[in-house]
């Protein structure tokens, strides 16, 4: 009976297509006892203090004592401080593992790169200062040349300040109370920690054991970060004056179904890591290294008025509660203080974000389902006849014999391996599905071999974890343990994955994990991982592992050769070094193409750079407008791919008449043009961190115009587009930034920057600028897929600024291997400046990747004379230049401002020239 009432209830969540987000499926703070209490305390109510401060093996250690008065319910903790180049600053708390807690508390291991210790500065001294008011001395290191670390020792506080000047407060912990840590506990008699929700009770064995503090965020205006939610760039208050109502900004994975465009709710992954910037132009950021649940408040101004706390009144301030279930206090503090310097000091801990091979940054077709291989020919060959590229088609679960991954579905897919060897014959690849759901079928090889071996998580009670996901009854693979990832990566072998070919990648879906019958569609927290660790305290991290072990499997499958992909849905910090993301089930609806933007902005600030939305929304039919206009947005978004609902209509470009279907294809040909930038770009976030698609405040610090515009976004330090968000608009306010002109990259006409601009936003395009004093590479050849670009010339587009000045960078590599970090690539830089483009090489000497490839075409955006001929040197050549219109796509431009262009100077890609204008 219990099962029948499942299976109907599983019935009507699957078919839920029609309906919206179902809020009481998942808990809101009130529910959720840890928010509540944490959410419900007064500041100043921690009386904690600092005490036994030394300086131990390079860092500052110390006790966290409850004041004598306070009794002594809470054993002391142990503090760690330690310092990092660059401006970073780690505050660690644990209980004291000498006083035989019950277990220990987990300690997210394998995201912290492991080069970051090497930036680990001694701690040779510490100073005391006593801070006026205070009774007692407090500790103060030091952090970099300009900054020091302050422990203040009672009332127990930690912060970052300048050295000098007037010691501005740059970001602290604890400033109004709020730390609170609960110990884990031993159940005696009489004690019932069970926590209920819905049909579920989570049996809570150590009882409470969640931590809270309270962050601030000096000279700030906003705050960002903290993903993954559907909801404005810079985060709004979600309690204090003015704000009636509002759930905290959770950090659960969950599988959420048909989400608002609107809300703080937390969706597939998480990442707590936020950043605050101010009118100063500085920005700073805090990271909370931690797994489990957490829920995020932002606070307004004005929300402390009555607990007596003072802090520096000459400093702007955003105050926030951090708030989790489990885990250790294990904090990162950055000082910034520009915006880069943040997304930096961030990617030094946890890395930076794989190099994508050049296949990924092309476009990607998706549906759930393309049903059979004729079908896939079908689509295929139509994108030809169509003159789209497209570098990938994907298959859906629907491929699978029975929802079992690594199989094929005989009928439908009888011969995997040709199929995918006919696309890979025009350069293009295909991706299937996994996900961490095994289905437990006993002749599942897969499943005998998972439990043969024990590589299942265990419930409660240490039985494999039975949960209902698409297969059916599953059970999930443990990602914790490396050696369960190790044998999960070896399934990816073309040997292990029978139908799978060279040109096949990965798609990790479901890996919250998606339960269907458990709380809130995930696991129970109450099971249990290698080494006793309960899920509650690993969950946000477990579609990261099942992320790393799939990506790691496919270097396996290489020989370490072949860079993967592999996309997830759920993510975590550290997710950028294992492959790209999506931002789950959208919808075709307006607002989902507008929340796009700041999610992908969001995700991009906080690490993951290689992002997208599902174009033209996964659930519903987008009206034919709505569906261009997404394509035109998405030809910006770092990673680009098309996808819908299998209860969808078919909606591949070609199926809405010509018009649209030429529309949809300049989009898709923009995106093919400015590969050579994306690429760039790609390798930039590779080196530094700093994401491809950024916000503008990112690239123009002081404007305080652009701290809260989410419509717009930078690709590159070149390239502004605004998107179209309205159906039925014409026209858009666009702002543009700074000093310099900005181009039109459609038709060249030249716009003021430091003003918003009321402009045309025809059917054709949305609007799109390129900064004056950038130069942008591209090809603008149309081909099938990047592949087939390989040998294709490039074009350099100049956009002089006022001092007829502009610089940029093209970077090229194989686009498949790991040889470019043995040297094999081409790095150059292009300046212009007095009449004169030089190309020089920015690679190290002992780089060496050679290329035939040629410049064909160079584009003069804003000269001022009209020259008729350049030098080229040392070839010592004429190129002829040549006056007209912009060409940018395949739809010719409406009104054309006429620009130069030297064509054919007949420089290659890879080596030193300069053409001077005559
Ligand atoms: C949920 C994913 O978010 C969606 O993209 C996919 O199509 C379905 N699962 C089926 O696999």
């Amino acid at each position: 009976m219990r099962s029948l009432l499942f299976v109907l209830s599983l019935i009507c969540f699957c078919s839920q297509t029609t309906l919206s987000w179902k809020k009481e499926e998942f808990r809101s703070c009130d529910q959720t006892p840890f928010c509540k209490r944490a959410r419900s305390r007064t500041p100043g109510a921690c009386s904690l203090i600092v005490g036994d401060v030394s300086i131990t093996d390079g860092d500052l250690v110390a006790k966290l004592l409850l004041n004598q008065e306070d009794g002594d319910q809470i054993k002391p903790l142990v503090l760690s401080l330690t310092v990092y180049k660059d401006g970073i600053v780690r505050l660690r708390v644990d209980e004291d593992h000498t006083l035989n807690p019950p277990k220990k508390r987990f300690r997210v291991p394998d995201v912290v790169v492991s080069e970051f210790e090497e930036k680990k500065i001694w701690l040779q001294k510490l100073a005391t200062e006593t801070i006026s008011g205070d009774t007692s001395p407090s500790s103060v290191v030091y952090v970099s040349d300009g900054y020091e670390a302050v422990v203040r020792h009672d009332p127990f506080e930690v912060y970052v300040r300048e050295k000098s000047g007037d010691r501005r407060r740059v970001v602290s912990l604890n400033s109004h109370g709020l730390f609170d840590f609960e110990q884990l506990g031993k159940k005696t008699e009489g004690d019932n920690w069970e926590e209920k929700f819905r049909t579920h009770t989570d049996s809570r064995p150590f009882g409470p054991q969640s931590i809270s503090f309270d962050v601030s965020f000096y000279d700030s205006s906003f705050v960002y970060g903290i993903p993954e939610h559907a909801t404005s760039f810079a985060l709004k208050p979600t309690k204090g004056p003015g704000v009636e109502e509002s759930e905290p900004y959770r950090l659960f994975n969950l599988d959420v179904f048909e989400y608002d465009h609107e809300s703080p709710f937390g969706l597939y992954g998480s990442i707590p890591f936020m950043v605050s910037h101010g009118k100063s132009g500085k920005t700073c950021g805090f990271f909370w290294l931690n797994a489990a649940e957490m829920q995020i408040d932002v606070l307004a101004n004005g929300w402390d008025a009555e607990s007596g706390i003072s802090l520096p009144s000459s400093q702007s301030r955003i105050d926030t509660l951090w708030m989790s279930e489990a885990g250790i206090v294990d904090t990162f503090f950055f000082v910034g203080p520009e915006p880069k310097d943040v997304v930096k000091q961030y990617a030094s801990v946890t890395g930076t974000s794989a190099m994508p091979q050049l296949f990924a940054t092309g476009y990607h077709q998706c549906r759930w389902n393309y049903k059979d291989e004729e079908d896939v020919a079908q689509v295929d060959s139509k994108f030809d006849e169509h003159d789209i590229p497209y570098d990938v088609l994907w298959l859906d679960i629907e491929h699978t014999d029975g929802k079992r991954y690594f199989t094929w579905d005989s009928v439908l897919f009888p011969h995997p391996e040709e199929m995918q060897k006919k696309l890979a014959a025009k350069g293009r690849k295909m991706v299937t599905i996994v996900d961490p759901h095994i289905k437990r079928d006993d002749s599942y090889f897969l499943h005998k071999e998972a439990t043969h071996m024990g590589h299942y998580v265990k419930d409660s009670s240490g039985k494999d974890f039975d949960g209902w996901c698409w297969p059916g009854s599953s059970s999930y693979i443990d990602m914790l343990s490396p050696e369960i990832r190790e044998w999960w990566g070896g399934r990816f072998s073309y040997k292990n994955y029978a139908g799978s070919t060279p040109s096949l990648y990965i798609w990790n879906d479901m890996n919250e994990p998606s339960v269907f019958n458990g709380p809130e569609v995930t696991m129970p927290r109450d099971a249990l991982h290698v080494g006793g660790v309960e899920h509650r305290e690993v969950h946000n991290a477990y579609g990261y592992y099942f992320h790393m072990a799939t990506s790691d499997g496919l270097v396996m499958r290489g020989e370490g050769k072949d860079r993967p992909f592999v996309l997830s849905r759920a993510i975590f910090p550290g997710t950028q070094r294992y492959g790209a993301i999506w931002t789950g089930d959208n919808t075709a609806e307006w607002e989902h193409l507008r929340v796009s933007i700041p999610m992908i902005l969001t995700l991009g600030l906080t690490g993951i750079t290689f992002s997208g939305a599902d174009i033209g929304g996964f659930f519903g039919n987008p009206e034919p407008e709505l569906l261009v206009r997404w394509y035109q947005v998405g030809a910006y978004y770092p990673f680009f791919r098309g996808h819908a609902h299998h209860d969808t209509k078919r909606r591949e470009p070609w199926l809405f008449g010509e018009r649209n279907t030429e529309l949809m294809r300049d989009a898709i040909h923009t995106r093919y043009m400015l590969l050579p930038y994306f690429y760039t770009l790609f390798r930039e976030a590779n080196v530094t961190g700093v994401p491809v698609v950024r916000p503008l405040w990112m690239e123009f610090p002081q404007d305080e115009a652009t701290f809260s515009n989410d419509e717009a976004f930078m690709v590159g330090d070149g390239l502004l587009v605004q998107g179209v968000y309205t159906k039925g608009t014409t026209h858009a306010s666009v702002y543009l930034p700074g000093k310099e002109s900005w181009f039109d990259l459609r038709n060249g006409k030249t716009y003021v920057g430091g003003k918003t601009h009321k402009m045309d936003a025809p059917e054709e395009s949305i609007p799109a600028f390129q900064k004056a004093g950038t130069i942008i590479p591209r090809k603008d050849r149309f081909r099938r897929s990047s592949s087939q670009m390989d040998n294709d010339p490039y074009t350099l587009v100049v956009a002089l600024n006022s001092s007829q000045e502009a610089a940029g960078e093209l970077y090229i590599d194989d686009g498949k291997s790991f040889e470019f970090r043995r040297g094999a690539y081409i790095h150059r830089r292009f300046v212009f400046s007095n009449g004169v483009l030089t190309s020089t090489n920015l690679a190290p000497p002992q780089a060496r990747l050679s290329s035939q490839c040629l410049i064909d075409r160079i584009i003069l955006l804003g000269h001022s004379s009209g020259p008729k001929s350049a030098l080229v040197e040392p070839l010592n050549q004429k190129a002829e230049i040549e006056m007209g219109p912009l060409r940018m796509g395949g739809l010719v431009a409406s009104s054309g401002t006429k620009v130069l262009t030297i064509r054919k100077p007949g420089v290659r890609v890879d080596q030193d020239w300069t053409v001077k204008i005559l």
